[in-house]
């Protein structure tokens, strides 16, 4: 695969994968191992949402990332683990190395009945048995679902039972900063509610005391059995090109996340091309993704993306402000990372604890910066480019989501113009266009619209699991004939793109996904509530914070702390305490139409504090009621 390094080269690329897309995406698929070609590039209508790539290939994805490069790079690291302490060792695994553990833990999940097909659930920090256990599954054809560690047991029962999965794979717990999770017993409470599972593969990290169920299989002693045949590297399932990859759960504008499904070709040749392209990947360059494996960034541009191009990615197991707001730097200068990428969230947070911490780092090995997750803002993009690019860095500002599968608007480093706070231009085989309410295309530039994209590229999602109709429904009823991401855009008079947040009701805190009606539904869940309406509002480091507007039974008797802090309880219980709302106020009623609809457009205005914004409220079925939540949230 070519990387794209000159602005003609990419004028030319982005041309001919618009105009003569098929035989665009065929050149760059030639360069993958394939078992057998493909008969067909791509097929399908976004009216169906339903698109097929590199039909009937047969191929295994992680021969593409580990076999392919043992014979020239079997020696170089592939993937390098940064502990939480920074007392404890580094670990390090080359080509050779990780492809040994991948076929061991292919083995282990094999010799428990996994098979092709089969969906497994993976509940685990940030620890290279996730990478292996990930990668194990892509190995034998089985669905990996992993799911963030900061999830409730509620949370995990239900993907479970969604992706209706056979066999979890966790560990007893994991470490972030200086808390200790107990992965194991979260699993336990939550498998007590779910349809019922084959197995749990259980890997011991810590030592702490778990219940040992039947179903429990211990990692270590599984190991050894597999060693002791001593015939365990074996060659990956064949796969077609649509057999699906993974499924990650996302959240969108109703109560229930969705089941992101992913297939095999497409997404291997959608992150390999983006990775190389976006950070002009070369040899010898250390990548650094901050993101966890739980989340979509984890998947594509820690594990798939740098390994599929032969890459050296680091994985870190701990937070950046543990034990000091220097940790990432120390990091970068301990492994001389190259290309570094993370969210506004944490670069904000940095930012904050001031400039004392990157006193003494050196930083000279840095080579391109990444943003991903949220809009980033002017004073941290500056920050970011001054104090840890030094001003000859390179950033990108990657726009993309869980369903892309990839990077879909973004500069490439170096390459391509780039524009603060711009995530720029589309990759190549990406049509970006604005539409208006009407459904309108909007041709002229300086203008903001729903952003879309009108022609399908390799990584899109193929469908939401279980339910095809609500893959439809949610990205590609709202304008037929497009892919609907949630999202608004201004384009500028160059034809650059910035992003101006969801559209619906979806928030992003800190860089992750939330529906306003999932935790509605979780703080609905609260013994003496009657009602909740949930809306986002700007907070200077999680980029948006969560503010609830809550209903409660005068006839419960809790006093209002004891209340606020029920609910508080009750959203990390049903959801994880990353949906915790960070304001809550209760209130006697909600602005509401006549129709019974709440304007949240009301409650956006209260919770950002501009109550002079409020607008006209003699629509409401009782105008008073404002007056009322308006003394409450000051
Ligand atoms: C937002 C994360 C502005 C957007 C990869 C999108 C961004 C959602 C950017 C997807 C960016 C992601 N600039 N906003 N560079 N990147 N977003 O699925 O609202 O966790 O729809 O994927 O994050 O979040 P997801």
């Amino acid at each position: 695969m070519n990387r794209i390094k000159t602005l003609n080269e990419y004028s030319e690329s982005y041309a001919k994968s618009i105009q003569n897309r098929d035989a665009f995406w065929s050149e760059i698929a030639h360069s993958f191992q394939w078992r057998k070609p493909w008969s067909s590039v791509c097929e399908g209508s976004m009216e169906a949402g339903s698109y097929s790539w590199f039909n009937a290939g047969e191929l295994n994805i992680t021969e593409n990332l580990l076999d392919k490069h043992l014979t020239e790079k079997g020696n170089q690291v592939a993937l390098i683990w940064e502990p939480n302490e920074p007392s404890v060792d580094f670990r390090k695994f080359t080509y050779n190395e990780l492809h040994n553990e991948v076929c061991l833990v292919a083995e282990m999940l094999r010799s428990m009945g996994v098979r092709k097909g089969d969906r497994v659930c993976i509940y685990m920090s940030m620890v290279p048995e996730l990478v292996f256990s990930v990668l194990a599954c892509a190995r034998i054809g089985a669905v990996h679902s992993v799911i963030f560690g900061g999830f409730s047991a509620k949370s995990i029962a239900d993907r479970v039972d969604d992706a209706e999965a056979d066999f979890v794979i966790t560990m007893d717990g994991g470490l972030r900063g200086n808390k200790t999770i107990p992965l194991k017993a979260v699993v336990d409470e939550a498998l007590t509610s779910t349809r019922k599972i084959k197995n749990v593969l259980v890997y011991n990290y810590l030592n702490l005391p778990t219940e040992k169920k039947e179903i429990d299989v211990d990692w270590n002693e599984l190991k050894a059995r597999v060693l002791s045949n001593n015939d365990y590297i074996k060659p990956g399932e064949t796969m077609q090109s649509e057999d699906p990859l993974f499924i990650l759960y996302t959240s969108g504008s109703t109560g229930k996340p969705k089941g992101v499904v992913h297939s095999t070709a497409g997404y291997m040749v959608w992150t390999a091309y983006t990775f190389l392209n976006v950070f002009q990947y070369q040899e010898g360059d250390i990548h650094f993704c901050t993101a966890d494996i739980g989340w979509i960034t984890g998947h594509s541009y820690l594990i798939y993306g740098p390994l599929l191009n032969g890459s050296t990615s680091l994985m870190f197991e701990g937070i950046p402000t543990f034990p000091d707001a220097g940790r990432f730097w120390d990091i970068v200068a301990k492994h001389k990372v190259s290309i570094f990428y993370t969210a506004p969230t944490a670069i904000r947070s940095l930012m904050s604890a001031g400039d004392e911490f990157l006193e003494g780092k050196n930083l000279t090995s840095l080579r391109i910066l990444g943003s991903v997750g949220e809009p980033i803002n002017e004073e941290a993009w500056n920050w970011y480019n001054e104090k840890i690019g030094k001003g000859h860095c390179p950033i990108v500002d990657t726009f993309w989501q869980t369903e892309t599968g990839g990077i879909m608007i973004s500069s490439l480093a170096g390459v391509t113009p780039s524009k603060p706070v711009f995530a720029t231009l589309p990759l190549p085989g990406v049509q970006p266009v604005l539409l208006n309410e009407q459904g309108q295309e909007i041709l002229e530039n300086e203008t903001t619209g729903n952003l879309c994209f009108a022609q399908p590229w390799p990584g899109m999602i193929r469908t939401t699991y279980g339910d095809h109709a609500r893959c439809v429904m949610n990205y590609f009823s709202a304008y037929p004939g497009y892919y609907f991401t949630g999202d608004g855009a201004y384009r500028d008079s160059n034809g650059m793109y910035r992003l101006t947040g969801r559209v619906d009701d979806v928030l992003n805190v800190s860089g992750h996904r939330i529906g306003t009606a999932e935790v509605e539904n979780a703080i609905n869940h609260t013994p003496g509530v009657i009602e909740s309406a949930v809306v986002g509002y700007p907070h200077d480091i999680k980029g948006q914070g969560i503010f609830a507007f809550v209903i409660c039974d005068p006839h419960h008797h809790l006093e209002d702390h004891e209340q606020i802090q029920a609910i508080t309880k009750t959203v990390s219980e049903q959801i994880g305490a990353i949906a915790k709302p960070d304001k809550i106020v209760l209130v006697s009623g909600l602005p509401k139409t006549r129709s019974g609809k709440i304007m949240r457009r009301i409650l956006r205005k209260i919770a950002e504090g501009e109550f002079d914004a409020i607008g006209d409220t003699t629509t409401l079925l009782d105008p008073s009621v404002v007056q009322e939540i308006m003394a409450k949230a000051k």
